[in-house]
């Protein structure tokens, strides 16, 4: 695996590969990796010849400094799990290299109608964040295929409206929640989680699979099953910022016409914010 920090170096590399007919696939990432991560990269080698990922804690998408400062930086682990699963090239660019300028006054991508509900409710900017550091990458490593989590499903749709809106030539692909045996969604902010409340912390996934239970019995009483879903998460130990059910193909408020639905969850576990979401298509 090639390790480069510098855009210049890497769009030469894009340049010759590019030259060979080879086909690119990018998994953009804040590192701090775990298997959710690599299952990403397994998938875009199934999709194109060459992988790119890049790590880069993005200070744009933090709303508090603290949470930046504390974000975990794992470098050499995540070198270690990279080369194990193959992944051609890894892009680590500097917050300098990245914003030259400062954050401060930087030309921004606002996404509208996904950037202001669910997470960016409680998260003001964050998707700005996200879809102007997304915007960058795409600029730089001119990838065909675009492989992001569904474990951010928000995100995934943010960025594939984004493709669309400003018309960008890449593919945008979904790829399937990565978990623990438990069921707890994999994630960077799980170490947060001190080892009673990652017992307990499944217990968010089991939630949302009970409402896709209800909703295929054919209870339709949206407010209701969101509702009894915060109260078990309440006597469960967490505190529920959200529990939502959506329309899967734009997030917007589902009604009972709706078939194709998804369930989206934000609990705080103790110190940790945990998200989570599961597609409940109705027959
Ligand atoms: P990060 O949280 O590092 O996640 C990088 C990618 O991994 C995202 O597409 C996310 O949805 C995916 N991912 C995380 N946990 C997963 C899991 N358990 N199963 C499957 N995929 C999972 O998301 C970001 O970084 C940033 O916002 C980024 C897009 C890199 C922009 O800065």
């Amino acid at each position: 695996m090639q390790i480069v920090d510098s855009i210049t170096a890497i769009k030469a590399k894009i340049k010759e590969w590019r030259q060979q007919q080879q086909s690119i696939a990018f998994v953009p990432t804040m590192g701090n990796l775990h298997q959710g991560h690599l299952s990403l990269v397994e998938k875009a080698h199934k999709l194109a010849d060459k992988v790119v990922v890049s790590i880069f804690v993005n200070p744009l998408q933090f709303d508090e400094q603290a949470d930046l400062s504390a974000y975990p930086r794992t470098m050499d682990a995540d070198i270690e799990q990279l080369s194990s699963v193959n992944c051609d090239l890894l892009f680590m660019p500097t917050v300098q290299m990245m914003y030259p300028q400062g954050t401060g006054r930087y030309s921004t991508v606002v996404v509208p109608g996904m950037d202001d509900k669910l997470c960016g409710q409680s998260r003001p900017g964050h998707f700005d964040g996200v879809a102007t550091v997304v915007s960058k990458f795409f600029n730089i490593v001119q990838a065909d295929i675009a492989i992001f989590g569904e474990k951010d499903y928000q995100q995934l749709l943010l960025i594939k409206k984004l493709v669309l809106d400003l018309n960008i030539s890449i593919e945008v692909h979904g790829s399937p929640t990565y978990r623990e045996q438990s069921g707890l969604a994999m994630s960077s902010r799980n170490q947060y989680l001190t080892d009673i409340e990652r017992d307990n912390a499944a217990v968010l996934y089991q939630i949302l699979l009970d409402v896709k239970k209800q909703l295929e019995q054919g209870q339709y009483d949206f407010a209701t099953l969101q509702q009894q879903a915060m109260e078990k998460l309440k006597l469960a130990g967490f505190k529920p910022e959200y529990v939502e059910i959506r329309r899967a193909e734009d997030l917007e408020l589902a009604t009972k016409k709706d078939n194709k639905l998804r369930v989206l969850a934000a609990a705080y576990l103790g110190e940790a914010r945990l998200i989570d979401n599961i597609a409940c298509y109705l027959a």
